[in-house]
């Protein structure tokens, strides 16, 4: 029997680890972050969101699952629909509900519903009708509530201030209550992490070095007893994700990092081969150094994941 999606989370949640979950936003960049994730000996999910369809070229759910299922080997890689918004970075309402439904029906291993931008009413409305669609298939959950900025297209507050402020970081009460009243599985936080920008000028430039408010983590840990994911992985101190594992983050989103390795390559040099080289070593080095134990397939479990 295939080892799920929820159990590889539950236990490197457990087990005070992570699992990568890399971003692709064009399609070429699949097979040399698989073939990473493989020659690291590594677990780790590939996923993508609806932005990098919109405004990347990963095309849409359908050519991800079908690239995705030309590389993929039961024992390194799941495949993750990250962020379907319900109001999106450019504060459009977005058609959801659909959209997961048919990344299920093409076999996708779990899905996140992002209804963060609306009020905790109203997220926890949006997000239980997602989960019920999800584990009607049998497929976890993911949910956001808290504001992991970055996508919008105006400029940010100063990092600082943002950070010391706490403003828009998850709310414990909140996030206990979300948990019991959603039934999501996974639950993303916001704790001082925040997106690489996707527009303008910003999307080439080097990313913020965010840091994470770990007793923060903690207590929304306790408060939830869900395993959490930490978007925004670009960027952070390997020190504090250390530190965040071992207190409840069990996921861990990495984009911008490998998208910029793949789109400076191929601007230098040119081809998609240059670029997928650069990817390659990139997504390789991430997980043998940035990220070092945390995906380790030996390390999450001593059988083989598949068996
Ligand atoms: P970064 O692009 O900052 O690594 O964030 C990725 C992410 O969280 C996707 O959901």
């Amino acid at each position: 029997m295939e080892t799920t999606s929820k159990q590889l989370i539950d236990r490197a949640r457990a087990g005070g680890l992570a699992i990568p979950a890399f971003n692709i936003p064009y399609l070429p960049m699949m097979q040399p972050v698989i073939q990473a994730i493989v020659d690291a000996d590594a677990v780790a999910f590939i996923e993508s969101a609806r932005l990098e369809w919109y405004k990347f070229e990963a095309k849409g759910p359908g050519p991800i699952a079908t690239e995705f299922k030309k590389y993929a080997g039961a024992n390194h890689v799941r495949l993750h629909l990250d962020h379907v918004p319900v109001v999106d970075e450019d504060d459009i309402y977005v058609d959801y509900l659909p959209i997961i439904q048919e990344a299920i029906a093409l076999g996708f291993d779990s899905v996140m519903v992002d209804a963060s931008r609306l009020s905790l009413e109203e997220n926890i409305a949006a997000t239980s009708l997602a989960v019920q669609i999800a584990h009607a298939a049998g497929v976890p959950c993911e949910a956001e509530l808290g504001a992991v900025l970055g996508h919008e297209s105006g400029p940010l507050p100063p990092y600082e201030e943002l950070y010391t402020s706490g403003k828009g970081f998850t709310d414990i009460d909140e996030a206990a209550r979300f948990s019991t009243e959603t039934g999501c599985d996974w639950l993303s936080v916001a704790i001082g992490n925040i997106h690489g920008a996707v527009s303008g000028a910003q999307r080439d430039a080097k990313k913020v070095e965010a840091r994470l408010n770990l007793d923060h983590l903690e207590k929304l840990s306790r408060a939830t007893d869900l395993p959490l994911v930490l978007h925004g992985g670009t960027g952070i101190r390997k020190e504090y994700l250390r530190e965040a594992m071992k207190r409840g983050i069990a996921k861990i989103n990495v984009g911008t990092e490998i998208r910029q390795a793949y789109e400076s390559a191929f601007r230098e040099a040119g081809t998609v081969v240059a670029a997928q080289e650069a990817v390659y070593h990139r997504t390789f080095d991430y997980l043998s150094n940035d990220i070092e134990v945390a995906g380790k397939r030996s390390i999450l479990t001593n059988e083989r994941i598949n068996a």
